[in-house]
């Protein structure tokens, strides 16, 4: 269904609930004044409003800004992208108005209020000829897309709480070569509070370790991953992160069986010791299944199945970064020490430690971590800081030599 073009000023624009006008990026949008729809201090605003919107999510859409731009680069021609899940339209509109050589944008939003407020920010910032406004059940949309010559280069599924029941049309609505950006609120599940939840909805095992989020990342990037291989689609993840309330994956597809083989064979499980903090990944069609930790000898237990490939790619963060420089975002300082670390981390064994976990474990006072990465690196480990965590070190040392030489940083 497309309802009328709207064409009135902001000033002329009323809409049915209490709103305001806000600048975000390089656009200016009508968005529900949330203030309003705050009934009590442990309100969750954003949901409460008639229209969804999020100003803390202002860094995941400036990131996404970066990326497709960075996506553009790569491809080097003119680029489509869809968002099925608008909400006030702001994150279409600043794709429109901040990546060059877009050539067309399609958002849609199944709820009347949304669409209608996605339309007038169109309007408002003279992009009409550009994003085209929908009012449609995102699945509906991206099926309708999900032919040749109908396909995005991007599609941006960015719901509240999971993406998954949106993942098999997104990757269908994409062509050869395209881009999927994905969110996930629903970080109890994915990091094992609610297990079940997880197993359900993501098709493999959280675990409640001080490494959740990157086993969120890996169980977000396994079910795009079993998804796109049913359609002979393989995934390479280019981009990832973990940032306020949610996790962020960027899968760029490969049609052919031989692909999807490929990324299938990046699935398998992290077995993890709770005693001495051992891990490692295991294969999933590999025969042996650690039950005991060579560490210690105490019950492993697991996560997965999940991605254990790459979750982010050196180039694709090389070029994001360069995007960066250009862009005077609010976030720009914050989002240039995340690809920073990330670039760091990209080529660095998976899975990474808490000192404070481990200092509690040894009832030891808390090394910095600096001290923690100098100490890893003058006994000949490879140690880099991780973006997911801020105590957190990337190392290929064992769990036991990680906790000897905390002990020894501590007592120096
Ligand atoms: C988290 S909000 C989107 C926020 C937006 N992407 C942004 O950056 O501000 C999710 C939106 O999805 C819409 N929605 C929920 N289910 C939908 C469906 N099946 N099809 C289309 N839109 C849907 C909701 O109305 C809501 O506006
Ligand atoms: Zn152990």
């Amino acid at each position: 269904m497309k309802a009328e073009a709207i064409t009135m000023s902001d000033a002329e624009f009323k809409a049915d609930f209490p709103s305001e006008t806000i600048q975000e990026g390089k656009v200016r949008v009508i968005v529900p004044r949330l203030e309003a729809f705050k009934k009590q201090p442990a309100d969750y605003a954003p949901s409460k409003a008639p229209v969804f919107y999020n100003p803390v999510m202002e860094l995941n859409r400036d990131v996404s800004v970066l990326a497709f731009q960075a996506y553009q680069r790569l491809v080097g021609r003119e680029i489509s992208i869809c968002d099925p899940l608008t909400g006030s339209g702001i994150r279409g509109v600043r794709f429109a108005a901040e990546i060059h050589d877009v050539k067309r944008i399609v958002v849609s939003d199944i709820d009347k209020r949304s669409f209608n407020l996605a339309q007038q920010n169109v309007h408002s910032n003279g992009l009409q000829d550009l994003v085209t406004v929908e009012h449609k059940d995102a699945n509906c949309l991206l099926s309708c897309h999900g032919a040749p010559r109908k396909r995005f280069d991007i599609v941006d599924v960015d719901p509240f709480g999971s993406p998954v029941p949106y993942l098999d049309s997104a990757v269908r609505a994409l062509r050869n070569k395209g881009l999927l950006a994905a969110t996930a609120t629903d970080l109890a599940p994915l990091c094992g509070v609610h297990v079940k939840a997880c197993v359900r909805k993501y098709g493999g095992k959280p675990l409640r370790t001080d490494y959740c989020h990157e086993l969120a990342v890996r169980l977000l990037a396994g079910c795009i991953t079993k998804i796109a291989a049913k359609q002979d689609i393989g995934v390479h993840i280019v981009f990832s992160h973990s940032s306020d309330h949610y996790i962020r994956v960027y899968a760029q597809i490969g049609y052919g069986a031989k692909k999807a083989d490929a990324s299938v064979k990046n699935l398998g499980y992290v077995v993890h010791c709770f005693n001495c903090f051992h891990r490692e990944p295991e294969k999933m069609f590999s025969a042996r299944f650690l039950e005991k930790c060579p560490e210690c000898g105490s019950k492993m237990d697991w996560a997965g199945p999940l991605w254990l490939g790459k979750i982010f790619d050196p180039q694709f963060c090389e070029k994001m970064a360069q995007e960066n420089k250009r862009t005077a975002f609010r976030n720009s300082v914050r989002i240039s020490k995340l690809l920073s670390r990330v670039k760091d981390e990209a080529e660095a064994p998976a899975t990474y430690y808490v000192i404070d976990k481990i200092s509690n474990k040894l009832s030891s006072p808390v090394p910095s971590v600096a001290a923690m990465l100098k100490i890893l690196r003058d006994n000949g480990f490879g140690a880099v800081p991780t973006h997911f965590n801020s105590r957190g070190v990337r190392t290929n040392a064992p769990a036991l030599a990680v906790q000897n030489l905390l002990k020894a940083v501590v007592s120096s």
